[in-house]
């Protein structure tokens, strides 16, 4: 585990010093759950979200049999009429149980405190105090136990209790210990205590930031509200919205009735989605503010589950293909006890950042549910009439639904390593590299004279506009030429392009990649051909 923090760290240090990710408003101390995207997080982001637009919508994979696959975009409003939040479910049941600290007063998700203890610091710490008794109990050491909480500026009551935490923690941890038997990790230690048996102690669940007690897990909203006009009462209420989902269901007759499409179609959206996260956490992995890519593809019942295989494997192809190891990705179908009341199926893609395997998309078959709930609430018809077969039915609906911040967070943790590298006198030094698909990386090529005289610079400024036009491209005359192949290496760009004593007698230039660090001899007017060329791999 240290290991992985270290490269979360290492990462998140790297990304807000070449500003790919910054907090938001930090010169006021920032806010939690919300983050900007800076110069290079903005093109990363933007290629994440093209490279979505035009494999998904503009060039689909062919469907079972090679079918043409359907497709249109749309960008619905953040702020809709309230009522959709009532038809999709999300007004009454979109909530997640959060608990509060006694203590320290900090809303905590009741659901993820198992897992937070078995990580948090002082667990893990105060375990080691743990001493087994011959007979099979486990007691606290006191001893090492008050000269840890002495050094933390914590008081151990007799009796072992943390003064601050009154008859909680510590017996807590001397009853799990006993009951846990002589020999377990922190993670065996916490697991236990989300049992049934546990419940029945009696004993409450310490906070994982102070050791305090929690209070009973209530329901919490996730949704933003806000109010429309310049009333604020109850009649003005509406909300940001938590998904995009909703505007395309919402628009599903109008795309039917303006376009010549047919079902099987789908319909995408990237857009902004906002959810009250209880424990925004993982850097941008879970943020109050994020954007969505969704896809609502309507089918014939009949035909859902083909169709549900079909998004599935393309979705996990889709990430794979643009450079995340497929020894780090997985499908996980879902339980049938884990399903959503109306989904027929639904797997995750799931991707192993440092921090844990977590979730990058779920692709589910939410059969004709949503058609149904907004027929219902709104009285509009939302069947669909073939006429070939002249059949009238609601669609089912097969939903791959990922996070753009989610997807940019995963390639930029696939992206980062750390190799050698010569510097200037030919000695190996340590090199930080974004490895980066070619297609995501925010600068395609990067421009340098080789040195500030002798026409270089105009020669070189020269080829970067005949570049500009066709993808980004970065002009640096600044420092040694090492240190800006370097700087390169860690903005993840695949080509740099240097102008040489050699470029001004027969104009060749040099072309270095960034993988290899292997450098060609091209003629300047072919850089732009070969950049292309290398981009489409
Ligand atoms: N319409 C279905 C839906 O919204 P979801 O699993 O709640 O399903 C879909 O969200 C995707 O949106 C997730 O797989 C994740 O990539 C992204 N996402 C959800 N909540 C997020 C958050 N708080 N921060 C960042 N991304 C989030």
């Amino acid at each position: 585990m240290p290991e992985e923090q270290d490269l979360m760290e290492k990462i998140v240090s790297l990304a807000k010093r070449r500003g790919f990710i910054y907090p938001s408003s930090e010169i006021y101390g920032g806010i939690n759950g919300f983050w900007d995207y800076g110069p290079l997080g903005v093109e990363l982001k933007r290629n994440v979200k093209d490279a979505w637009w035009n494999d998904i919508v503009r060039c689909p994979p062919a469907g079972p049999g090679g079918l043409p696959i359907e497709m249109a975009g749309l960008d619905c409003s953040i702020i809709m009429n309230p009522k959709v939040w009532e038809a999709s479910g999300h007004l009454a049941g979109f909530s997640d149980p959060m608990v509060t600290c006694k203590e320290c007063k900090k809303h905590q998700r009741a659901d993820q405190i198992m897992e937070q203890l078995a990580q948090c610091e002082w667990v893990q710490e105060v375990i080691q105090f743990c001493v087994v008794q011959p007979d099979g109990r486990a007691i606290i050491h006191g001893n090492g136990l008050l000269g840890w909480a002495r050094k933390r500026g914590r008081k151990v009551a007799p009796g072992l209790a943390l003064v601050r935490n009154p008859e909680v923690t510590i017996s807590w941890m001397v009853e799990k210990a006993a009951k846990d038997g002589p020999a377990f990790t922190a993670e065996e230690f916490v697991k236990h205590v989300a049992t049934e048996q546990f419940a029945q102690t009696g004993l409450v669940t310490p906070c994982p930031y102070c050791g305090g007690p929690l209070t009973e897990a209530r329901q919490f909203n996730l949704m933003f509200k806000t109010h429309v006009g310049a009333m604020e009462d109850s009649s003005s209420i509406a909300y940001l919205r938590p998904e995009t989902a909703q505007g395309i269901f919402c628009n599903y007759k109008n795309v039917l009735d303006t376009t010549r499409i047919k079902v099987p179609f789908g319909i995408a959206q990237i857009g902004k989605a906002f959810r009250n996260e209880i424990n925004p956490r993982n850097y941008t992995f879970r943020s109050r503010e994020f954007e969505q890519m969704e896809i609502e593809f309507f089918c014939h019942p009949k035909d859902a589950d083909r169709w549900y295989q079909y998004w599935r494997d393309a979705r996990y192809k889709w990430y794979v293909g643009l450079g995340l190891k497929s020894t780090k990705l997985r499908l996980r179908d879902h339980e049938k006890a884990e399903l959503a009341h109306y989904a027929r199926a639904c797997a995750d893609v799931e991707y192993e950042f440092p921090f844990g395997v977590s979730e990058l998309e779920g692709v589910a078959n939410r059969t004709d549910f949503d058609l149904s709930q907004h027929q219902k609430f709104s009285g509009r018809d939302m069947t669909y009439f073939d006429d070939e077969t002249k059949e009238r039915f609601i669609p089912y609906v097969i939903e791959p639904s990922g996070g753009v911040d989610r997807a940019t967070l995963a390639f930029l943790c696939e992206a980062y390593a750390e190799d050698e590298a010569p510097d200037e006198k030919g000695a190996m030094q340590k090199r930080t590299v974004l490895r980066f698909h070619p297609r995501l990386a925010p600068i395609k090529v990067a421009v340098f004279p080789l040195v500030k005289k002798d026409g270089m610079p105009d020669k070189a400024r020269a080829i970067a506009e005949t570049l500009k036009p066709h993808m980004t491209t970065f002009y640096d005359e600044k420092g040694a030429v090492g240190r800006r192949y370097r700087r390169q290496d860690e903005a993840g760009t695949p080509f740099c392009v240097t102008v040489d004593g050699q470029t001004m007698a027969d104009g060749t230039v040099t072309i270095r990649d960034r993988d290899s660090m292997k450098q060609e001899r091209i003629p300047a007017a072919g850089v732009l051909g070969y950049v292309e060329e290398h981009l489409k791999r």
